[in-house]
């Protein structure tokens, strides 16, 4: 079984090679249990008595993150479990970047090498009704950014432009944060190109952070990757599609994918 199973192709063949990405269903508990013991490791000792949904989230989101650094390292289980931070960052092994999102019926992790990208995130989100995109639309995207949603390669429905942008912000701000620690707003983040491929249910996007510019004189670029699964294909999810997204963030001045 491949352990991109539930990640959309658009997504995984668009990427650049170097970038390992992993799914879970969020499946029965005692399932995620079982295997997160194969790959060993367990639920830790302060989710013990947390809801069923969380202690299920946070082993489908370990589980992927295992694959996909499985993947990258090429070892049969990485060892000991991913820890999070105070900041409930994820700990990564050393040379590594990565990211973990869980919702949306799915976990949903991604690594890299961190001598080639400054920072990785990863999200994955159920597209909102198009009452929700009209009532928290300008909380999360201007004018410029919806104007996005008509593309050269068709176009996306507002809500799923909402979904997008919210989605590919949360990515970027998951590819920051590790590294400079700032929260950032959705008006921190603007998405400022839009590239779709095949009808625009997946294509390339481009990002730019303003972060304090005490901390770095530029806004920093990212750039990332979503796909739209076909309906058919997104068998897990009822009759609300999905977005999935993955943004980089540069290394120290090395140029981010063409
Ligand atoms: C961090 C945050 C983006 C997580 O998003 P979410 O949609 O709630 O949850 P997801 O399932 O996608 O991701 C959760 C995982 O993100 C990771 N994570 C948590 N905080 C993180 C942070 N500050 N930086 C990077 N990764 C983080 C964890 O691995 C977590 O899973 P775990 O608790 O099981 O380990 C969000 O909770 C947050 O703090 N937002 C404030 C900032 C923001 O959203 N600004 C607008 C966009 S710029």
């Amino acid at each position: 079984m491949s352990a991109a199973r539930g990640v959309p192709p658009g997504l995984v063949e668009s990427l650049p090679r170097g970038i390992s990405v992993a799914a879970r269903e969020i499946g029965p508990l005692e399932e995620l249990v079982e295997e997160a013991r194969q790959l060993g490791f367990s639920l830790p000792a302060a989710l013990e008595s947390a809801i069923d949904k969380r202690q299920r989230e946070y082993l489908a989101g370990r589980i992927s993150a295992a694959y996909a650094l499985r993947q990258m390292l090429g070892v049969a289980a990485p060892e000991g479990e991913i820890i999070g931070d105070h900041d409930d960052v994820p700990r990564w092994p050393e040379g590594v970047v990565g990211s973990i999102s869980h919702g949306a019926g799915f976990g949903f992790a991604a690594v890299a090498a961190a001598d080639r990208y400054g920072g990785l995130g990863v999200d994955v989100e159920r597209v909102v009704s198009p009452e929700q995109a009209g009532r928290l639309g300008a909380r999360v995207l201007n004018e410029r950014e919806m104007s996005l949603r008509q593309g050269s390669a068709g176009g996306l429905t507002e809500a799923e432009m909402f979904t997008l942008v919210f989605s590919a912000k949360e990515s970027a701000y998951k590819a920051l944060f590790p590294r400079y620690r700032q929260v950032l707003g959705f008006s921190d983040v603007e998405l400022e190109r839009r590239d779709g491929e095949e009808a625009d249910r997946h294509g390339r996007v481009r990002l730019r952070a303003r972060l304090d510019p005490e901390e770095r004189g530029v806004a920093a670029p990212l750039v990332g990757w979503y796909a739209f699964p076909e309906k058919d294909a997104d068998a897990n999810s009822g009759n609300a599609p999905r977005v999935w997204t993955l943004v980089v963030a540069e290394c120290d001045g090395q140029e981010l994918a063409p």
